[in-house]
Parts: C-alpha cells; structure tokens; sequence
C-alpha cells in the first residue's frame, strides 16, 4: 500500500448535532435511524420508495434497478420524466412567486427570478434550443460565466431532452475544443464575457479560437450578451441570446424522456492525458441530487442556500442548477471572485441576501481564514444557519476556524465526501442527526454502501488503517459510462474488484466509530483548489510545446491551494539556469494556461537534464514526490544516472 495511505490524524474532537437545530431538522435521529434501516434490509425498496416520493414522473417506473449490463447499472429504467419538470413545473402551484434566483454580479448587479419567471426564462430558451434545431439526444456545449442564463441554458437542455456538457470559463480555448470534439457538440451557448477578479473574461473570443481551431459538428453559437464589451460575430453561425428568444412562446411541453436518457456529460480528469465525459442519467442523477439537498442541506422553505461553486463542476451542477431548485429552495449565485472588491465580499453576500446554508470549498476557507476574523466580523451572519465543506480533505484547522468565526458555533459542518462520477454527495453528516469531527465526512448517507478494503477487496478491519475507498452496491445518481468509451469506464472503476465494486479512486480509513477519512487520492490525480487535475494532462500540455522534450508533474502539499504542481522538465536545448530558466519557466506556465487554462499551470518548474524512471520506462512520480516535498530520499536511487541528476530536481543545481 502507497505511504500516503498511513494516517496522519488524530482528531478527538467530536460536536453532537445541536439541539435547536435537531428540532427543526428533516432528518431527526429517529429518521436517520430508520432509514439506514431500511436501506440495509430492503436495498431495491429504500431506492425505489425515495423515487416515488420525490419525483414526479410521467410514466411510474415498476423496474428498479436492472443488473442484466453490469457494471452499466440502469436504474427505474421504464420510467418516464423530464428533469426540469420536476425542477419548476411542480412548485408553480404553490411556489410560482417564491424566489428561485437571487443573482449578483461582480460588480454589485443583482438580479431575481422567481419560480414562474425562471419558469418562464427556461421554456422560451427552450423554445429557441428547438428553432435551432437542436433536439432529443444533441450535445449542446455551455460555456458560461456564472450568471443565471448558464442555469437556464441547462435547465432548457433538459426540457428538450438535450445532452449538455458545461465546460468551465477558466478552461482555455484548446481545453474547449477537445471537449466540444469529443461530445461532438452541434451548439456552444456561450456570452461575450464574464466578470472575475475585476476583469472581463473573454469567453466568446475563446470559443471563437476554438472553432477555428477545428471544431466540425459546430453549427450555431449563441452568445449571451453579459458584459456587452463588443465582441465579434461570425453572421452566418452567431446569434445573441436576445434574437435567439425573440418571439418564442413562453410555454412548452416538456420532452418526457425514459430515466436512463442522459441529462449531461461533464468532463473531468484522471490518470491519462484525455479528460473523461463522465455521462449521467436523468432519473437517478435527480433522485440523488433531491435527496442530498434535503438530507444533508436540510433545505427548508424559509432557507437561502448559496453554493459558491461554479456551474462548470459538478458542485454548480448538483448543488445550483438541479438540486436547489429541484427541491422548491431560494438560493443565491454569485457571478465572481471572493476577494473583490475586498475579502470580505462572501460574507457580504451571505449578509446582504439573508444566506442560512452555505456550502464552499476548503481552498477558499483557508485563504479567507489568511485574512483574519475581523473581516467576516464586521458582517451580519447571524442568517447562518449551517456551513458545508467540498472539494478536498478539509483540515482541522480550517474546519475549527470556520465553525468558531463563519458558525459563530452555532451552525454544524457538513464535510460532504463525493465525486463528479457519484452525482451527489454520498459520505456526509446529515446535520441533524450524525455528531460532526473536525476533518471527517463522517458516515455514508442511507442507501451508500462505502467501505474501505484492502487490494484484494477485503474490508479492512482495524481501526484507522487506510485502504482502497470503494462503493459495493450501484446506487441512483452514480454514472452510467464515460462517454463514447465503455472499456474506460469499465477498466478504470470496476476493474480492479472485479467489477464487484466501484472505485473512487481515493484511499481512506475508517476510525473506532466507523467514521472516514479521506485520505487522497491513489492514482495520478492533483488536487488544486478542489479542482480536480491529471498529471498526465499536465504533462501532454508540457511536451507538446515546441522546446520542451520530457516533462513529469506531481504535487506537493500546499497550505492554502491543498496541492500546488511542480513541474520537471528536460528541454531540448541546453538546460537553462538562473534568469533563462525563468523566462522559459514563465513561456511553459502562460503555455499550460493556453492548453488546458490558468488553473493548470505550474506553481514551479525545475529543468532537469533527466527524469528518474523505472525499468519499465515509468515516471518515479514517488520518488519525484518525495523530492518536490523537499523530504529526504530513502528509497532505492541506482537507477538513476548520476548523483547530479537528483541535485537538478532537488533545485539544488
Ligand atoms: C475528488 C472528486 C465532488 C465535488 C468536488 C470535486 C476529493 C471531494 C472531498 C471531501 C476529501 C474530497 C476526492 C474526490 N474530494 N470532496 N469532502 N473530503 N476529499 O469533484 O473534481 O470530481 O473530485 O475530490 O479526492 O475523489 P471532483
């Protein structure tokens, strides 16, 4: 087992859920109980109940979960339902003027919407989808800042029974591209720009660059005006948003499509060069994200609930433009950086809209937590009502900061364990019935059957000893193949057990009360701000620039980023020093950025003259690990061609 499976906490903390919290929770200890009861005695029926009470469905399912194509798990698969139905349709009648939206802008806009005006947005968008010919089945790429058109764009896809793929605004053009060809999208709705950190990114320009770059199943572009900075229009392929709706009725019938019909691809990282289109379906993506949002959420009809990630991962998906409205919540997006105009603008946010569930990433705690208490002070939290973490392991630190100054130790942490490939959370506290410890996301939700086994699958008996985390039965929300390749979702998460269990691709250990602890990840996969990197997508970058011949990438703890990247790289000139190497340094990271987008580049790279490998041709990305940590050396060397190799990747020569 890798050395980074040894344990390293010993947190003793633990904080039951508060009792005035208990009394208006959804979930009571009593439930709780019940249903983990339920789910262990009855698997199909918990499932299968929860379904039927929380969607509303055209055509009632009577198959549950159909094995015959494991590990392709197909769930309530003759069941019928649209996505967005469910999401605005169903609360018109008792909800239609409750707020659904509170949008601002980076520059203080605000904008609302409630459920029969978002109602309203996402049937006439949808009517414009079907007048550009775009129907059941289509990939549509979303290219979007967070404003409240990407969540319509989304939302009128799925009331289409259209595939949308939202590729994040901090992806580059090229980065664009290559997920644009491999959907084999027939649209990108996108806008002229965005507001973050002061600046107009330019996300037209970028689609744009991308097309010309080749991108043939393109037909149409819709681009929403947002920062209205002037943008060029291509006349034959580009509309505006504003044309595109002009004239459209604000009613239309729902596409009713069968729950195993997609509802998005989402590309995402892993241990080869080419990201993946993890590929969900619409029924039990739903049943998962509903769920989640009321068990570990808690979301109530007086709540404001923020979730402060973007649309373009799976957080802004489940969490902003499903989840919440799924479930009839009020909820708050928020277009740009947490630092402008200062870094107090979050909790001025959660003050100014009233915001009782919060839910960030432990990335941007820790860099607020830098900033001291008396910022978050000076604002009106007392709203707050329940805090979540995601992304990455949250340390006890950050967790104990956050309870004490954001909580006021008032509000209990939900550190939500999951993934782009599980939908929705699936190891969490539900708040309202499971006692909190700084640092683990406690126990699996009801019906989640995680462990930790050993490698040949064994569960892992003692106490805080860490092993391969897996899920051992199907569960709803989970997904159904990485698109267009079937052997890669086979031989990347079913494989290894078999195809008996699911591998997430994460190591944990479960403590003396059954507790996790996420303990990272097992295989070539970074994890930046809770942005999930490969390293090999790092490296393809690398060497595909002209000067470069072999590149390596790991990472090295970071105090605030979780993991910053440490590139090695072996040109093909002579190895630069002093300030050549740095203007090579500065040409390979803005590279990165143009290839993949600024959240890739490189914290450091460091020229070699050569790359520690095994016999087989292997990166050593342990031993370059260790080296990038600046830890000494204590495994076996020989291999490597001379003493001065190891100086150059030290930084040392
Ligand atoms: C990976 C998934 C799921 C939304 C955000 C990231 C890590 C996620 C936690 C947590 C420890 C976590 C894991 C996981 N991760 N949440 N609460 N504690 N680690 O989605 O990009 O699919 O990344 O993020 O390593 O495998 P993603």
């Amino acid at each position: 087992m890798d050395e980074n499976i040894e344990s390293v906490l010993h947190e003793e903390r633990v904080f039951p859920p508060p009792e005035d919290f208990v009394k208006k929770a959804r979930i009571t200890p009593e439930r709780y109980k019940q249903l983990k009861q339920q789910a262990d005695e009855d698997y199909e029926g918990f499932w299968a109940e929860r379904a039927r009470e929380e969607i509303d469905w055209e055509t009632p399912f009577n198959i549950t979960l159909d094995r015959s194509e494991a590990p392709h798990y197909h769930w309530f698969s003759d069941g019928r339902l649209n996505v967005s139905y469910n999401c605005l349709d169903r609360h018109l009648s008792e909800r239609g003027d409750k707020t659904a939206i509170i949008f601002e802008g980076e520059p203080g806009d605000i904008q609302k919407y409630t459920y029969k005006e978002l109602h309203a947005a996402v049937s006439q968008f949808a009517n414009a989808l079907k007048a550009q010919g775009i129907g059941k089945g289509d990939r549509v790429v979303i290219y979007m800042p967070m404003v409240p058109e990407a969540v319509i764009a989304m939302q009128a896809c799925a009331r289409v029974g259209a595939i949308h793929s939202v590729v994040f605004g901090g992806f580059s053009a090229e980065a664009l591209k290559d997920r644009v060809n491999d959907a084999q999208a027939k649209m990108i709705i996108t806008a002229d720009g965005g507001h973050r950190g002061g600046r107009i990114i330019e996300l037209k320009a970028a689609v744009d660059k991308a097309i010309e770059h080749g991108t043939p199943t393109v037909e149409r572009v819709i681009v929403f005006e947002r920062t209205k900075h002037g943008v060029a229009m291509s006349p034959e392929r580009d509309i505006t948003w504003a044309e595109a709706i002009a004239d459209q009725p604000m009613e239309c019938e729902p596409e009713w499509v069968d729950a195993e019909h997609p509802l998005f691809l989402l590309y995402t990282s892993g241990s080869t060069g080419k990201p993946k289109g993890i590929q969900h379906a619409c029924g039990g993506y739903l049943l998962g994200a509903i769920l989640t949002n009321k068990w570990v959420f808690d979301l109530q009809d007086e709540d404001v609930f923020w979730c402060t990630a973007d649309v373009g991962w799976i957080t802004g998906h489940t969490y902003t433009a499903y989840g919440p409205l799924a479930v009839g919540a009020a909820q708050v997006m928020y277009e740009g950086a947490p630092t402008v105009p200062d870094g107090g603008r979050f909790w001025k946010v959660c003050q100014d809209h009233g915001v009782s569930v919060f839910y960030t990433a432990p990335t941007a705690i820790r860099a607020l937590m830098k900033l001291g208490d008396e910022i978050p002070k000076s604002y009106d939290l007392s709203k707050l009502r329940l805090l979540g973490s995601v992304g990455e392991p949250i340390n006890p630190e950050a967790w104990m900061w956050y309870y004490r100054v954001i909580g006021q130790e008032r509000c209990p942490i939900t550190d939500t364990w999951w993934q782009t490939e599980t939908g929705a959370h699936m190891i969490a506290p539900i708040p309202g019935a499971v006692p909190t410890k700084p640092g683990s996301c406690t126990l699996p939700l009801p019906g989640i059957m995680a462990d930790v086994v050993d490698e040949h699958g064994e569960p892992i008996q003692d106490a805080n000893h860490g092993g391969y985390l897996v899920i051992k039965e199907p569960w709803p929300s989970m997904l159904r193949t990485v698109w267009g390749n079937d052997e890669r979702y086979r031989k990347t998460y079913w494989d290894m057990f078999d195809g008996r269990y699911y591998l997430s691709g994460d190591s944990a250990r479960k403590d003396e009360d059954g507790y996790f602890w996420i303990m990272g990840r097992i295989d070539d996969v970074l994890n930046v701000s809770g942005h999930r990197l490969g390293t090999m997508e790092i490296e393809s970058a690398l060497v595909a620039h002209e000067r470069v011949a072999e590149a390596a990438v790991v990472g090295r703890p970071h105090d605030v980023k979780g993991e910053a990247i440490v590139a090695y790289v072996i040109l093909k000139e002579a190895r630069p020093t002093g300030a050549a190497a740095d203007e090579v340094a500065k040409t390979l990271r803005a590279w990165v950025a143009e290839e993949i987008g600024p959240i890739a580049k490189p914290d450091e790279i460091r020229f070699v003259e050569g790359l520690p490998k095994t016999r087989s041709g292997k990166i050593m990305r342990r031993l370059l690990r260790t080296i990038a940590k600046g830890e000494t050396i204590s495994s076996d060397t020989s291999t490597l061609e001379n003493e001065e190799i190891i100086k150059q990747l030290q930084g040392k020569a």
